[in-house]
């Protein structure tokens, strides 16, 4: 894709890529057409390795990618004790010299110690500035800042706030993630200081999206009012659709629940067996039509209008970011009302 110059920034540089945008990991949603599409475009396609199931798959999945691109694309890692096949699926990505790995949760020493052997860039996914410190004392080579109001496991902090916060403080590239769906949003994360954005619900409204057409149209119905942040699938904050079925399951831990999560054994039991009985639900919800609709989703999604291809949705992006800022009151303009 021919770009503004405005729109080359210290991420396109780093990576490599056309535009400062990546299609974001989404567990259960993202594929191999998705990254393709992505990369091919000009932006940074991505897939969380846990979507490559049985994890030998993970390596043909990369072996597909590289053979239909050659253009740069990002592997999502959850490095913590909660994924049981974090080390294989760090072997497989090293192995097959993936270029750039997105780290959430957990520490991300190794990854990045890893990565760096082999030249591969380490963004890590951050909703505390604890997490901040810790990737960047590690040696990060980005921060992703996961604001209010994004899809998955988003944070509490508003991006009006976060992006300049982790701006001002850590010199590594920041990546906005949350609430982006449009040019606009893209200007708007660059004026705060991001040098690019991740965008994923954006892009479940697309056709490579391999998610069954309900799901797509309850994006396209929402109203920011509509997405809702449950504690029931983990134990951990996330946001979902309300649908008939989320009113029903309710949205809240009970006493009971509350008081498990706080004891460590009983949490890493009880919330194991939910999360594989979440875990569940929502592949089921993504893939087949049922009542039982569990769809994650953030609050963009009630500005999402249409199902294009990727390349559209990112075209018209950066046409929309040409057109809002050429639209900006010019400099002077504001002086002279100033004075
Ligand atoms: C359905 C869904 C699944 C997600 N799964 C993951 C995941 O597995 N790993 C991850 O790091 N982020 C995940 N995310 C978060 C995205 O990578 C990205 O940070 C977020 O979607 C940005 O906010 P937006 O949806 O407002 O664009 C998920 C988001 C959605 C909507």
């Amino acid at each position: 894709m021919t770009t503004n110059p405005s729109l080359k920034t210290r991420f396109t540089d780093d990576l490599g890529c056309d535009v400062p945008i990546i299609v974001a990991p989404m567990f259960l949603v993202s594929n191999v057409d998705m990254v393709v599409a992505a990369s091919e475009a000009g932006a940074i396609g991505s897939f969380p390795a846990l979507n490559a199931r049985p994890v030998e798959t993970l390596r043909d999945w990369l072996r597909e990618i590289k053979q239909r691109t050659r253009r740069p694309f990002a592997v999502n890692l959850i490095v913590n004790k909660s994924n049981i096949y974090y080390r294989q699926q760090l072997d497989i990505c090293m192995e097959e010299r993936v270029p750039m790995i997105i780290a959430s949760l957990g520490n991300p020493a190794e990854v990045i110690r890893r990565a760096h052997e082999v030249g591969c860039k380490v963004y890590c996914d951050v909703i505390f500035e604890e997490h901040a410190k810790k990737a960047v004392d590690c040696g990060a080579d980005g921060l992703i800042a996961v604001s209010s109001g994004a899809g998955g496991h988003g944070g509490n902090i508003s991006p009006f706030v976060w992006i300049p916060y982790l701006k001002k403080h850590y010199s590594v590239p920041i990546v906005a993630a949350g609430g982006i769906a449009d040019g606009a949003g893209l200007l708007a994360a660059l004026a705060l200081g991001a040098d690019g954005v991740s965008v994923g619900t954006r892009f479940i409204a697309s056709r490579e999206c391999p998610v069954v057409d309900d799901y797509k149209q309850a994006i396209l119905r929402a109203r920011p009012e509509d997405i809702v942040t449950t504690y029931k699938l983990d134990g951990v904050p996330a946001s979902v659709i309300r649908t008939e079925y989320v009113r029903k399951m309710g949205t809240e831990l009970n006493w009971l629940e509350r008081k498990m999560l706080k004891n460590r054994r009983l949490r890493q039991v009880v919330f194991a067996l939910r999360t594989l009985r979440s875990m569940r639900l929502l592949e089921k919800a993504a893939h087949r039509t049922t009542w039982k609709q569990l769809w994650g989703a953030g609050q963009v999604a009630s500005l999402i209008d249409d199902v294009q291809p990727i390349a559209d949705i990112l075209r018209r992006m950066v046409e929309e970011y040409e057109q809002v800022r050429n639209a900006l009151p010019a400099a002077e303009a504001v002086e002279r009302v100033a004075s």
